[in-house]
């Protein structure tokens, strides 16, 4: 295939190409999503996008969590990019950076086989160029729950989101319910900033058994796998309860830590009945708000959350 000289745009099956003209879904040569790893790829790679854009930013190791956020945008826009990026500043010193999973290959296929446009595959340096010193810090919101056991870990998102969201452009981005605290933090800062782009959340998606799909749930032993769905249990506990009248949040706590108790392998960081969106801990439950937990097992920390009201 014919190349250009300082052109960087791959194709997903390896082969490096040149952009077709008026190349898009439907009428380039393959249904590989084009993959660009630089910032010059990724930009001429956009501008070929129709619109509307949207963006489905991960980490990779690519599960059926992260298809339903894809598939609700290919539903919802023209194109669409999923970013893969393994990003090292949401990481706390002694964390999993290193060993969490990498699977390049096998997430392409996916792409592939969900019809997106681009796998924004970036280097290090194409998100931190040398001497990058610019970081998006959300505040107090970010220094609760999961931000209070991992600190720095949502300035790290933050930075990167509002990176991804700079040089994708994209006019709508997704992100799964799941990481119930991130959505609320990069709510507040799209709000902050004023950034040109609409949010949707995505609902988590579970394994038969409750359990939330997580990149991170392969690092479970067998019994700490058949431990897990505890969380998932708890939460909907708690969740039934409220359904049935109960607004007293500590009431709630107590629930959901009874049900973590049963697994005692598990050690709770923390569990949460907060206002959704100032994350705030309740005592009254009287509007929308968010059940969450953390947990610790000796292979994995897992977390799960539940809106309610
Ligand atoms: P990652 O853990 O790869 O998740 C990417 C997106 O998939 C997030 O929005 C996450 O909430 C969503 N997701 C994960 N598991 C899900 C499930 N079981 N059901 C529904 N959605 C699920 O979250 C990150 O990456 C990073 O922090 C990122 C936003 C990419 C910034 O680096």
């Amino acid at each position: 295939m014919e190349t250009r000289p300082g052109e960087a745009i791959a194709r997903g099956d390896g082969e490096t190409g040149r952009e077709v003209p008026g190349n898009r879904r439907g009428d380039r040569l393959a249904d590989a999503p084009l993959v660009a790893r630089d910032r010059a790829s990724l930009a001429a790679a956009r501008a070929a996008l129709p619109s509307p854009v949207g963006l489905v930013p991960t980490m990779g190791a690519l599960h059926a969590g992260h298809v339903a956020l894809i598939d609700r945008a290919r539903s919802e826009c023209a194109s669409v990019v999923v970013s893969i990026f393994v990003n090292p500043t949401q990481f706390g010193p002694g964390e999993d950076f290193e060993r969490y999973p990498r699977a390049f290959e096998a997430d392409l296929a996916v792409c592939e086989s969900r019809g997106v446009d681009v796998a924004f595959a970036p280097t290090i340096e194409a998100i931190y160029p040398p001497g990058h010193s610019t970081v998006v810090d959300p505040g107090p919101l970010a220094r609760v729950l999961e931000g209070a056991v991992r600190p720095g870990h949502f300035r790290g998102v933050a930075t990167v989101v509002t990176i991804l969201l700079g040089l994708v452009r994209p006019d709508r981005a997704y992100f799964g319910q799941k990481d119930g605290q991130q959505t609320v933090v990069i709510r507040h800062v799209v709000r902050d900033l004023g950034l040109p782009v609409a949010l949707s959340i995505v609902p988590t998606v579970r394994e038969p058994d409750g359990l939330a799909l997580s990149s991170r749930n392969a690092y479970l032993t067998p019994p700490e796998r058949a431990a897990a769905p505890v969380l998932s249990r708890a939460l909907r506990a708690a969740a039934d309860e409220h359904a049935r009248g109960e607004r007293d949040a500590d009431r709630l706590r107590r629930r959901m830590r009874e049900i973590l108790a049963e697994a005692p392998m598990g050690v709770p960081d923390y569990v949460s009945v907060a206002d959704a969106e100032t994350l705030g801990e309740l005592d009254v439950i009287e509007g929308p708000a968010l059940l969450s937990l953390a947990v610790r097992f000796p292979s994995a920390r897992l977390i799960d959350c539940w809106p309610i009201g």
